[in-house]
């Protein structure tokens, strides 16, 4: 009997070793201890044992299974600790490895200013509208009480498309579709690309307006001022004030001309403001009375403001940019610096 248990061990042993994976093992397991397994036949024969024999042959079986259990669960935590060995192999990551960057794209910066005005103007009650960039002689100029032949024509190289078509040069042919369409009170602003013959550091081609028109009862350049008072400081800073300039617009009467002071400096003089302390942003004024009366809007009754700001002019104020090609030549090293 003896000997047939140490045969039993010796041959699971072997398999044990022998066996190549998890599976291999467990049918080992089951030849041996399983319910038909060799172990367990013995154990079942011990009824033929002579009784006073059996605690001994008992204790031989016992011991030959908790040989065989020992050597399986040794063998089976080995398994286990392969498979966990590969698998950390395999999912290694190298920490030190430089992280893949991730382009990430952001808004031009004519349209981060053009959405930063829309923001400012639509919470004070403004509303947006876009025109054309072809637009007819008639809306760009006549209308705009700047008939043919009349000298501030001049102040506008225009590119014509056709003798009366042409490519908008302000976005003050969009007061006049405005003022057609609707009755007072008029409270729009309207932005969108002009075109002017005109190159250079400050100036081109191409450019992006943005028009205000107010028309209602009782309107004067007060609220004019009082307006744009309110906007500079929502845009350039808490405590930027304007002063208005006479200037000259056909369609504007008073014209005025608007500075900031110097944001920069806060008005004591410094290169942005080429020593003056104020900085001139935008062009306004008091709606021209020829220009209602040809939209049909009654003068005795209504009367207005509008104004035309530069948007690229502000973003190279905003963003400290001296030259107005850096906006349009989609550089990257430049716009990703401007985020706001
Ligand atoms: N359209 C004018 C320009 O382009 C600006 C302006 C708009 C002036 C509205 C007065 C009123 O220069």
């Amino acid at each position: 009997m003896k000997e047939k248990l140490e045969q039993i061990r010796a041959h699971a042993i072997h398999a044990i070793e022998n066996s190549e994976n998890l599976e291999k093992l467990n049918e080992v397991r089951m030849d041996v201890l399983g319910k038909k397994g060799e172990l367990t036949a013995v154990l079942k024969g011990m009824k033929d044992v002579a009784a006073e024999d059996r605690p001994k042959v008992g204790q031989w079986v016992n011991e030959t299974r908790a040989v065989i259990e020992t050597r399986l669960e040794e063998k089976k935590a080995a398994f286990e600790a392969e498979k966990l060995r590969a698998r950390y192999e395999s999912e290694k990551i190298d920490v030190t490895m430089p992280a893949v960057t991730c382009q990430c794209g952001r808004l031009h910066p004519v349209t981060q200013v053009r959405n930063q005005l829309i923001d400012i103007f639509s919470a004070m009650g403004f509303e947006i509208y876009e025109g054309t960039e072809i637009e007819t002689d008639y809306y760009n100029f006549t209308a705009l009480n700047t008939p043919q032949d009349h000298p501030a024509r001049d102040m506008q190289d225009t590119f014509y498309l056709s003798p009366e078509f042409l490519l908008r040069t302000q976005t003050s042919a969009g007061q006049i579709h405005v003022m057609e369409a609707k009755k007072p009170p008029i409270k729009v602003v309207s932005p969108g690309k002009v075109f002017r013959s005109d190159d250079d550091a400050t100036h081109s081609p191409m450019f992006t307006q943005m028009e205000g028109l107010v028309v209602d009862r009782g309107i004067t350049l007060c609220d004019l001022k009082g307006m744009l008072d309110e906007f500079v400081q929502k845009i350039f800073g808490e405590g930027t004030k304007t002063r208005l300039r006479p200037s000259y617009f056909p369609f504007t009467e008073p014209s005025v001309e608007v500075d900031v002071s110097c944001f920069q400096c806060g008005g004591t003089g410094c290169k942005l403001c080429k020593g003056t302390g104020w900085i001139e942003v935008l062009g306004a004024g008091v709606v021209n009375h020829r220009v209602l009366e040809g939209c049909n809007i009654d003068t005795s009754e209504y009367s207005g403001f509008a104004f035309g700001i530069g948007i690229e002019r502000i973003a190279m104020l905003k963003y400290g940019i001296n030259n107005i090609k850096l906006l349009f030549e989609s550089d990257l090293r430049v716009l990703e610096q401007i985020d706001d």
